[in-house]
């Protein structure tokens, strides 16, 4: 019998944006619209079953550790959520002279449970390659950090037919052959078409839905992995009001929102949306 993901994640990735105020505003801001929310009935294992995850700056790591504590005595749904930091990446080697890297140790070390790799704007403007990819993976996989390892295709690509097989060349550079075990309990998959990220244009959900079956499909059949039962995420102007049909898709095992994560409202409502993955 196949066993589909069980959990629903919604992903913050806050790049290289949010002031130390802005965070506290987000925390004060996500207690608010959780209480707003408590007044309708939500189902009893929401919480269980939906991850709240966000990645900040690095160097805002440690106000996320003592904020999400915080707010965990202070607002009773805010601790319910059981939120989680990690990072937007880290280094592809494990220590050294490498001015101004964060190694995947370190991170382990700050209390961050999931590293965010290969986004496309690590792998445009950083010019991070598929190998490179790989060993963060490999560092990350060490530490035992859960990996969120982002896909997908540009609006060239995707118009000349090309969207499977980039998003199938991207897994098998950078994931073909690694331990399967941990790959199975530490990975996790973004789509991201690169056309849809800060565009404010998303994907539409049966686009979304097409792409992520056929990357279950090449997990299974090229790397081998069980891709039915691996959590697979959608990114890409994902807001309040469009992730309910996203998250509606069966493939569809949660969110990476950028723009729609800064403010705590809407991340709540991102959080909240991950009921009509229930019942
Ligand atoms: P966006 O970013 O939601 O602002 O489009 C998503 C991402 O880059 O992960």
């Amino acid at each position: 019998m196949i066993t589909r993901p069980s959990k629903t994640y919604i992903v913050g990735n806050w790049k290289m944006n949010q002031s130390k105020f802005d965070i506290d505003a987000f925390f004060k801001a996500l207690s608010q619209e959780l209480l707003a929310a408590s007044k309708e009935t939500l189902p009893p294992n929401l919480f269980e079953t939906t991850e709240a995850w966000i990645a900040p700056q690095f160097v805002h790591l440690h106000q996320l550790y003592v904020d999400i504590s915080l707010w965990s005595t202070s607002s009773p749904f805010v601790g319910q959520m059981k939120m989680k930091y990690g990072a937007q990446n880290s280094s592809h080697k494990e220590k050294g002279a490498f001015t101004g890297d964060v190694s995947a140790r370190a991170l382990a070390e700050s209390g961050c449970h999931f590293v965010i790799v290969g986004h496309s704007e690590r792998r445009a403007f950083f010019k991070e390659s598929p190998e490179i990819l790989r060993e963060k993976v490999e560092m990350a996989f060490a530490q035992n950090l859960k990996v969120i390892f982002c896909i997908g295709e540009t609006l060239e690509e995707r118009e000349q037919g090309k969207a499977v097989e980039v998003v199938l060349n991207q897994l098998t550079q950078s994931i073909k052959g690694l331990d399967q075990s941990k790959c199975h309990e530490q990975l996790i998959f973004a789509y991201e078409p690169v056309w849809a990220i800060g565009t404010g244009r998303t994907a539409t959900p049966e686009q979304a839905q097409e792409m992520h079956a056929h990357i279950r499909k090449i997990l299974s059949d090229e790397l081998a992995l069980e891709g039915a039962t691996m959590p697979i995420l959608y990114g890409g102007s994902v807001t309040p009001d469009n992730v309910h049909e996203l998250l509606r898709q069966q493939d569809i095992n949660g969110a990476l929102v950028g723009g729609a994560s800064l403010k705590g409202a809407d991340y709540a409502k991102l959080y909240l949306a991950a009921k009509v993955k229930i019942g």
